[in-house]
C-alpha cells in the first residue's frame, strides 16, 4: 500500500494505556511538532510494578495540560487539527478511560474526526513513520504487556502468528529485576546489570526452542532464574553472580526471540511467498543484546530489518497520532460514541492460547 502523500494535516495523539501520559502533534509529512511526554515511574516505584488506580488519577491530573503544551509548541489551536488519535486499548482501563473521554470532548467541541487507536496498532505502524517502510511486514511486539508475532498487511489487517502462553517479555524483565531487589523498570536495569556478565555461566531453559509454531513462554524461565537466586542466596548480589546471573538471563530470552522470529519469518515466506521485512516494536527492543540479535537473524535470512530508536519504542503520543494519520489517509473515522477496552486483539481472528483468560496474556 502507498505511503500517505498528502502535506499539511496535523492530527493530535493521546497516549494513557499505561504509566506514561502523553501528548504528540504529528503532521502527514511524518514532521513531529510537538510530543511532551510524562512518566509515572517515581509514582510507582515503591510498590515495584503499576498501580492502576494511581495511574488513572495522574493521567487525569496531567493529561489537558500536556495537550495544552502540544499546541502551544507547535503554535496551534484545537481548531487546526485534522483529526484527534487516541489509544483506545489494550490497556489499563482506568487510565485509558481519561484518554477517550478526554478525545471525544475536544471531537464534540471542536467538531474533529476522532480515531480509536489500538495500542498495539500504533506499535506495529511505528516502522512506517520511522523507517517508511512498506507493507507486508512482519512485526515483533515485546513490551511489558505483550510478546507477539504479528504480520501486517496493512492498516487494520494483522494476521498473529505468535503470542505468548503466559507472561510478556518486559514482565518477565520486571519480575526478576523485582526478585533481585533493582527496582521497576526490570528491563533497564537488567541490561545495566549484566554488562560484562559471562551469559554461558547458568544454564536457564529456553522454553519453546525448536517448536514448529510461533508462540513463546518465558514463565519457566522466570522460575528457573529465581531457583538460581535461591541457590546463590545473598552472594547473588556479588557484582560478577548478579552480572552473569543478569547475563544468562538476557541470552535465554533473546535466544528464545530469534528461535521464534525465525520461525514466523518462515511462517511469513509460506503465506506471501518471500521473507518479508523484519520489525522490532515495543519497549523490551530497546535491549542492545536483542536487538543485535535480531539484526543478525535478518541479515541471516536476507530480510531488511527496521528498529525505531527506543523513545518510539517504549510507550509514547507520537505513534498514536501517526497511527491516527494512517487512518485519516484512509478515511477509517470512528464515530464519537467510542469506548475503552481494556483487551483488544489485533487480529481478532487468532485462536485463544493456553493461558488466555483474566490472568493470560493481554491480548
Ligand atoms: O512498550 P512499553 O513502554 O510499555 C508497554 O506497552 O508495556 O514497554 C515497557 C517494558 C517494561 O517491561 C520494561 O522493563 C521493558 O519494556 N524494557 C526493557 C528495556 N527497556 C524497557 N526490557 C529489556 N531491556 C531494555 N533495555
Ligand atoms: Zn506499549
Amino acid at each position: 500500500m502507498a505511503l500517505p502523500t498528502i502535506s499539511g494535516r496535523v492530527v493530535l495523539g493521546i497516549e494513557t494505556s499505561c504509566d506514561e501520559t502523553a501528548a504528540a502533534l504529528v503532521r502527514d509529512d511524518r514532521t513531529v511538532l510537538a510530543a511532551p511526554l510524562v512518566s509515572q515511574l517515581a509514582e510507582h516505584a515503591p510498590y515495584g510494578g503499576i498501580v492502576p488506580e494511581i495511574a488513572a488519577r495522574a493521567h487525569l491530573e496531567r493529561l489537558d495540560r500536556l495537550i495544552a503544551r502540544a499546541l502551544e509548541e507547535a503554535g496551534l489551536g484545537l481548531a487546526d487539527l485534522a483529526g484527534i488519535a487516541v489509544t483506545a486499548g489494550p490497556g489499563l482501563i482506568g487510565g485509558l478511560t481519561v484518554g477517550v473521554v478526554t478525545a471525544q470532548m475536544l471531537a464534540l467541541v471542536h467538531r474533529r474526526p476522532l480515531f480509536a487507536i489500538n495500542h498495539l496498532e500504533a506499535h506495529a505502524l511505528t516502522a512506517r513513520l520511522t523507517h517508511g517502510l512498506d507493507f507486508p511486514y512482519l512485526v515483533l511486539l515485546v513490551s511489558g504487556g505483550h510478546a507477539q508475532l504479528q504480520l501486517v498487511h496493512g492498516v487494520g489487517r494483522y494476521e498473529r502468528l505468535g503470542t505468548t502462553l503466559d507472561d510478556a517479555v518486559g514482565e518477565a524483565f520486571d519480575k526478576l529485576a523485582k526478585m533481585l531487589g533493582l527496582g521497576y523498570p526490570g528491563g533497564p536495569r537488567i541490561e545495566a546489570a549484566a554488562r560484562g556478565g559471562d551469559p554461558s555461566r547458568f544454564p536457564l531453559p529456553r522454553p519453546m526452542l525448536g517448536e514448529p509454531h510461533c508462540n513463546f513462554s518465558f514463565s519457566g524461565l522466570k522460575t528457573a532464574a529465581r531457583l538460581r537466586i535461591l541457590e546463590l542466596g545473598p552472594a547473588v548480589l556479588e557484582p560478577a553472580n548478579l552480572a552473569d546471573l543478569c547475563a544468562s538471563f538476557e541470552q535465554a530470552v533473546t535466544d528464545v526471540l530469534v528461535d521464534r522470529t525465525r520461525r514466523a519469518l518462515e511462517r511469513a515466506r509460506e503465506r506471501l511467498g518471500v521473507r518479508p521485512p523484519l520489525v522490532l516494536a515495543g519497549g523490551v527492543a530497546a535491549n542492545r543484546r536483542i536487538g543485535t540479535a535480531l539484526r543478525a537473524l535478518a541479515e541471516e535470512e536476507g530480510v531488511a530489518v527496521a528498529i525505531p530508536p527506543p523513545a518510539l519504542c517504549t510507550d509514547n503520543g507520537t505513534i498514536v497520532a501517526w497511527a491516527g494519520i494512517e487512518r485519516l489517509e484512509l478515511g477509517l473515522v470512528d464515530p464519537l460514541a467510542i469506548e475503552a477496552r481494556a483487551r483488544w486483539p489485533l487480529d481478532p481472528t487468532a485462536e485463544p492460547v493456553l493461558g488466555a483468560g483474566t490472568k493470560g496474556p493481554k491480548a
